[in-house]
């Protein structure tokens, strides 16, 4: 029987290809750093019937109506803001990501950021390494407690959650704002949900964990970091159009919050003339918050398997939009 076509769309470990091979005719985009051309993409789908996409892939209207095989994408991610979801349902194109295997690491470079921020270790290594560093004094580079603060979770699913357990182990008061409550997080970490306006007001850090969708785009803005305290710190591992960057730039550069730690942008990557990039009082990740070597592999091997549920008409195993069945 002839295998179908399935679309990789940049180097994967070997591991994860050798689980597509068996079932899939597979071509890829090989470049590591590179993403796939947007003109290849399109052409590659043509006789696609799985296309295997990361999320600097846009999967819209334009590259369905130039797919007309296609039967699933899978996301190698959690958010799948890069693809337009709805118009795949109404294809009957199955959508796949890679939740739970990323929570932890996620979670962590949240903390990194958080601890880099309130400590300032992104001023102090440059200050370092550029020669800069004239002598100890009492007040020099003192930043915010992390022991004992008040930590403020912007949607409390599953990486949200990890962050505050996290939390407990620094002493810390969990607040939380999420459409629904997240009892387990109450029972176990004690955290309280409130209104946005309360964790605004009373948080110590804000760290952000919610997905990017037409609700969530921008809910961070210039009012928002006003009603934050000034010794605040803002913390975003989410998406980046989840915050008004200018506005972020400005409270930053005016001291309406004390400082940020940043993995995400509205644009990536960051443009050089980005207003953040002239301030100190912000570490800047390049989207690395998955980023270790157990769990990139983990994604890719469930990307892998997501892509190969779909080609053989299974459901899949991380399903985006399980409504879509096939015989
Ligand atoms: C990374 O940003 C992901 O969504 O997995």
């Amino acid at each position: 029987m002839n295998k179908p076509n399935a679309y990789v769309t940049r180097w994967m470990p070997e591991e994860a290809l050798d689980l597509i091979r068996p079932h899939a005719n597979l071509r890829q985009w090989e470049p590591a750093d590179v993403p796939v051309p947007r003109e290849t993409l399109l052409s590659e789908a043509r006789e696609a019937e799985g296309l295997l996409v990361f999320l600097t892939d846009r999967i819209d209207q334009d590259l369905l109506d130039a797919a007309p095989k296609l039967r699933v994408v899978s996301n190698c991610a959690v958010g799948f803001d890069n693809i337009d979801v709805p118009a795949c349902t109404a294809r009957g194109v199955a959508v796949g990501n890679t939740p739970g295997v990323l929570t932890e690491t996620t979670a962590d470079l949240a903390w990194a950021l958080l601890m880099a921020a309130a400590r300032r270790l992104g001023e102090g290594e440059r200050i370092v390494r550029g020669g800069k560093w004239k002598s100890w004094s009492l007040m020099y580079l003192v930043g915010q407690d992390v022991y004992g603060a008040t930590l403020g979770i912007v949607g409390m699913g599953r990486i949200g959650a990890a962050v505050a357990r996290r939390g407990l182990g620094f002493g810390m008061r969990i607040l939380y704002c999420d459409r629904s409550p997240n009892e387990q997080a109450e029972r176990e970490l004690g955290a309280n949900r409130v209104s946005m306006e309360e964790l605004l007001a009373e948080s110590d850090f804000v760290s952000v964990h919610l997905p990017l969708g037409p609700e969530t785009r921008n809910l961070f803005g210039a009012e928002e970091f006003r009603k934050m305290k000034r010794t605040a710190i803002f913390v975003n591992t989410a998406r980046g159009g989840v915050v008004d960057q200018a506005a972020l730039a400005r409270a930053l550069a005016e001291g309406e919050i004390a400082a940020a730690g940043l993995d995400v942008y509205v644009t990536e990557p960051l443009p050089m003339d980005d207003p953040l990039l002239g301030l100190e009082n912000v570490v800047l990740a390049p989207h690395i918050g998955s980023a270790s070597v157990r769990t990139r592999t983990g994604m890719a091997r469930i990307a892998a398997q997501n892509l190969v549920a779909g080609l053989l008409g299974e459901p899949l195993p991380h399903p985006v939009n399980p409504e879509v069945r096939r015989a």
